[in-house]
């Protein structure tokens, strides 16, 4: 039984920082173990232009703790009336890694996001010739499908018809729930399709919001799906395959918002991913396969070069906390924290 595992620094392809006192609260916890992060832009109001993420890049990088070494790329929130040429001037000066689509109204600050694909094809011709990668969330927003085939109907009406419009569009598919989404990306030979997987959707099931009571702590979107479509999603992580790689979607949400009558989607694992999917690795017998997941197929799919240095991570009780306080007597529940896990990132060196 390995004790330790060693892998080259990771990346968070997927990432939710917010802003001011939480930005700082959470930031170290994906310094300390990632080296870049792709970082979304459904702030309030919403990251959509050169200069809003040139200026919310400068506050990430102000909290780094010093010392530390850390790259956030940042993302466009794109919108019905995104100008085209906006994105194409942040993409060649650098600011802009990737766009975001957020169906109008499908998750946390949706509500600039895009009513209808038609609407921004401008914008997708203009990324398909600067091989700018768009990131998708990938769930219907039609009235009335059920809120567990969102991803599935988001499939067959939006994303297949997208692909076919733009072919050499580069595009992941993000936080896959779904069997159907997994045999999809998996099935794709391109190379220009590819899917972020988080902790939560690999360790949990739909049953985990519902145990003795409702969890508002596992709620997150897309939701939890039924086993058959974990037991996909681990398969597929663990497969070897270069189309799926790690983007947590850790999603701070302070309690109060999420212990509510109507509370927020988002699950706060920024502390313990690492070592959840590490975790799920190891459960599938697939250590070996461990370190392309995290740390190679993201970076290869965005033309980003291999990280300096290592991380280890050793089989001990994983003493994250299990929850954390961005002040004003506030506090954010961690996924898995207070002990839950048995692995621990104990080590980085640089190079
Ligand atoms: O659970 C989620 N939380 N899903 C999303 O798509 C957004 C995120 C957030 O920003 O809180
Ligand atoms: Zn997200």
């Amino acid at each position: 039984m390995a004790q330790s595992v060693t892998i080259r620094r990771p990346d968070d392809m997927h990432l939710h920082l917010r802003d001011e006192n939480t930005l700082r609260t959470v930031l170290p916890y994906t310094v300390r173990q990632f080296g870049r992060a792709i970082v979304m832009p459904n702030l309030k109001p919403p990251v959509t232009t050169v200069a809003a993420a040139r200026a919310y890049r400068e506050r990430i990088l102000a909290a780094v703790p010093a010392g530390a070494s850390f790259e956030p790329l940042m993302t466009a929130y794109l919108c019905d009336n995104t100008d085209p040429e906006e994105i194409s001037r942040g993409f060649n000066e650098r600011v802009f890694t990737a766009v975001k689509l957020y169906p109008a109204g499908a998750t946390t600050h949706s509500e600039y996001g895009v009513t209808c694909t038609s609407k921004v094809e401008k914008v997708l011709d203009v990324m398909q010739e600067l091989g700018m990668p768009l990131l998708i969330h990938g769930e219907s927003t039609e009235a009335g499908v059920d809120v567990f085939d969102k991803e599935a109907v988001f499939l067959d009406d939006v994303l297949k018809p997208l692909l076919e419009k733009f072919p050499a569009l580069k595009v992941v598919l993000e936080h896959i729930t779904t069997e159907q989404a997994a045999d999809f990306v998996d099935a794709d030979r391109s190379g220009r399709l590819a899917a972020t997987i988080t902790p939560q959707h690999l360790l949990l099931n739909r049953n985990a919001m519902f145990t003795g009571g409702l969890r508002p702590h596992y709620y997150c979107l897309p939701v939890l799906k039924r086993e058959q479509h974990r037991l996909a999603l681990r398969r597929v992580a663990t497969s070897g395959s270069s189309s799926f790689f790690l983007g947590t979607d850790s999603a701070p949400h302070e309690r109060g918002a999420k212990e509510a009558a109507c509370g927020c989607a988002g699950i706060f694992s920024a502390p313990t991913a690492l070592e959840a999917y590490l975790t799920v690795f190891e459960q599938e017998n697939a250590l070996d396969r461990f370190e392309a997941f995290a740390s190679e197929n993201g970076r290869r799919f965005y033309g980003l070069p291999p990280n300096e240095g290592t991380v280890t991570l050793t089989r001990e009780r994983n003493d994250a906390p299990r929850s954390i306080s961005p002040g004003d007597n506030k506090s954010i529940e961690t996924f898995m924290g207070g002990g839950e896990l048995s692995w621990r990132v104990s080590e980085e060196r640089a190079s």
